[in-house]
């Protein structure tokens, strides 16, 4: 299996073996992290630049490393300092970046369709998707993919619940996408004004978390963050409402069989998707999946490279 892509721009339009692929690239770096010095000389002559048009810790702090640890030249641009406050559009930022003679740019933007615009605008560049909109967040589904795969051993027929905010977040539909093509059982449990209308095409969904907690022996529950930044009011009647009918708290984990994993993609507000005891109990594996997060960038940033080596 050859990796044949310039960008990564969701799981909806990648296969089973490249995602594999993928998975299996990042578990060739977790070698190189294990060592005492975590470099390699891989991506030496590449230039990336990362730019982040709304915040991140995780997601662009594990880019930052990836590209260090894989020696490739880099840059962060600040979005608030940078002329995008001068008006300065999006596809002439990049068109800069490129004259700068960046092979690469990362981007986060609040418009889901901003990496495929400039995907099909910049020839022999890179553009990775790190969270785009309510659309997808390819890199998180591949960590979670990742963090999975090394506790179950395969992903494979898994049962996932993904529960909370589905209707805003990026991170269920990447999951639901990359999930689906390994014939994973994935059920979606959510207040129905924070289910999409489109979500019976993907997953089974509940309303009642009780219900869904035993309709089947799932294997991961996934917290979603509620995404105050993208809610309209009304949605839910208070976050103390909400952890009380969709929180994961001590009973309900008890509820669930003794191998289901918790995860969670962060920033966990906690005492609203999982209570203070969940969060930091053994079954949830969240910064495990932090850890992943790095390895699997590093992954897509070489294959990313390969492709455009070649030209
Ligand atoms: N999971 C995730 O995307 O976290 P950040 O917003 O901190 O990057």
């Amino acid at each position: 299996m050859k990796w044949t892509k310039k960008d990564l721009i969701g799981l909806e339009n990648l296969t089973s073996d490249e995602i594999l692929l993928i998975l299996d690239t990042a578990q060739s770096f977790i070698s190189v992290l294990n060592r005492d010095i975590k470099k390699v000389p891989t991506l030496r002559g590449i230039t990336i630049a990362n730019l982040f048009f709304e915040p991140s810790t995780r997601t662009k702090a594990s880019f930052e490393l990836a590209e260090k640890r894989l020696s490739a030249d880099t840059l962060s641009i600040t979005v608030s300092a940078s002329s995008v406050v001068k008006g300065e559009t999006l596809l002439d930022t990049v068109k800069n970046l490129k004259s700068l003679l960046c092979d690469i740019v990362v981007i986060r933007h609040s418009y889901a369709g901003a990496p495929v615009l400039l995907a099909e605008a910049l020839e022999n560049m890179g553009i990775v998707n790190a969270g785009d909109g309510m659309h997808e967040h390819p890199t998180q589904a591949l960590l979670d993919m990742l963090t999975m795969k090394h506790i179950f051993g395969e992903i494979k027929g898994l049962n996932v619940l993904i529960v909370g905010d589905i209707k805003h977040s990026r991170v269920a539909r990447s999951n639901i996408w990359g999930l689906s093509k390994f014939k994973c059982n994935v059920g979606v449990c959510a207040p129905s004004s924070l289910l999409p209308r489109e979500i019976d095409r993907l997953a089974k969904s509940f309303t009642s978390l009780d219900e869904a907690i035993s309709s089947a022996k799932w294997d991961v529950v996934m917290a979603l963050r509620i995404q105050k930044e993208r809610q309209e009011d009304g949605l839910f009647p208070s976050l103390r409402e909400y952890h009380r009918v969709y929180g994961i708290n001590v009973n309900r984990l008890k509820q669930l069989p003794k191998k289901t994993i918790i995860m969670h993609p962060g920033p966990v507000n906690r005492g609203v998707e999982l209570s203070p005891e969940v969060a930091d109990s053994s079954r949830a594996v969240i910064l495990n999946q932090v850890t992943n997060g790095v390895a699997v960038r590093m992954a897509v940033l070489y294959l990313i490279s390969s492709v455009l080596r070649k030209g």
